[in-house]
C-alpha cells in the first residue's frame, strides 16, 4: 500500500466546531459546477478517517456526467417511492406528503431534483460487514463538504434499483453499496440543525444516571 501522508489542505480552514455545528442536510442544490480540486479536497478528507484494522475499504464512485447523473436521477426517485412504499405510507406524489412532515416534504424534493445535481459520490466497502468504516470516511466528506460552503445529505438507495445502479456504473458485484452523497452549493443556508439535548441522550456512570450539566 502505497503511503500518502497529505498536508492538510488550506482551503479546510473553517473552525471544526463552526463546520460541525452548521453542518446539516442541504438538499436544494445549485447545478454549478464542483471543481475538481475541491473533490480531491473531500475525497482527501475522507481518506484521513477511522476504519477498521486501517484495511480502508471504502471506495468511492464521483458521477459528474451529466446524462449519468440524470438516468442515475431517475433511479434515485424510484428508489425513494420504494422506500415509502416499504414504510406504508399511504402516499404516491410529493403533494399528498403532510406540510408539517418536513423532512419528507425536503427529501421527496431531493429525489425529483437529484438529477441536476452537479456531483453525486456513491460509497462502497470493498469487504463484507464493513459499513461501520465508511461511515467516519462520509462524515468527513459531509464537513469537509461544508467547510468549501457545498452541501451534501447522507442518502440511500432500494434493492429494487441496485442491480440497475451496478450495470449503470459497471460496479464490480463484490463492492458493498453503502451511501449515496449529492453534492452542490447550497440553494439555502447551512445549520443550525434541531438536535435532542445531550443531557436527555447521556448516562453517566449507570444508565438511571443523567450527566452533571442535565
Ligand atoms: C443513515 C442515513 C440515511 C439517510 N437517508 C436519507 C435519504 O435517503 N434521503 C434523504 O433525503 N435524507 C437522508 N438522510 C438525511 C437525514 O434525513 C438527515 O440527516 C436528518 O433529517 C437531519 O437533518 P439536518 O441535519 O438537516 O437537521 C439520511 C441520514 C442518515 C444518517
Amino acid at each position: 500500500m502505497e503511503e500518502i501522508r497529505l498536508e492538510p489542505p488550506p482551503e479546510l480552514n473553517m473552525n471544526i466546531g463552526q463546520a460541525m455545528f452548521s453542518q446539516r442536510a442541504i438538499r436544494r442544490l445549485k447545478p454549478d459546477p464542483i471543481s475538481d480540486a475541491n473533490l480531491k479536497i473531500i475525497l482527501d478528507a475522507a481518506s484521513k478517517a477511522p476504519n477498521g484494522g486501517n484495511w480502508q475499504p471504502g471506495r468511492f464512485l464521483v458521477i459528474r456526467d451529466r446524462e449519468k447523473i440524470r438516468a442515475f436521477g431517475e433511479l434515485y426517485r424510484e428508489a425513494w417511492w420504494c422506500k415509502r412504499r416499504d414504510e406504508k405510507h399511504s402516499w404516491t406524489t410529493r403533494e399528498e406528503i403532510p406540510d408539517a412532515d418536513k423532512v419528507h416534504q425536503s427529501a421527496a424534493l431531493l429525489a425529483d431534483e437529484i438529477k441536476d445535481a452537479p456531483v453525486i459520490i456513491l460509497v462502497f466497502a470493498i469487504r463484507p460487514r464493513m459499513a461501520s468504516s465508511v461511515f467516519p470516511p462520509i462524515q468527513n466528506m459531509l464537513l469537509a463538504a461544508r467547510s468549501l460552503g457545498i452541501g451534501s445529505t447522507l442518502t440511500s438507495l432500494h434493492p429494487q434499483i441496485m442491480e440497475r445502479v451496478y450495470a449503470m456504473f459497471a460496479i464490480p458485484a463484490d463492492a458493498e453499496f453503502h451511501a449515496c452523497l449529492p453534492l452542490g452549493y447550497p440553494r439555502g443556508r447551512f445549520g443550525p440543525t434541531s438536535r435532542l439535548s445531550t443531557g436527555d441522550t447521556t448516562h453517566w456512570d449507570r444508565w438511571d444516571n443523567p450527566p452533571p450539566w442535565k
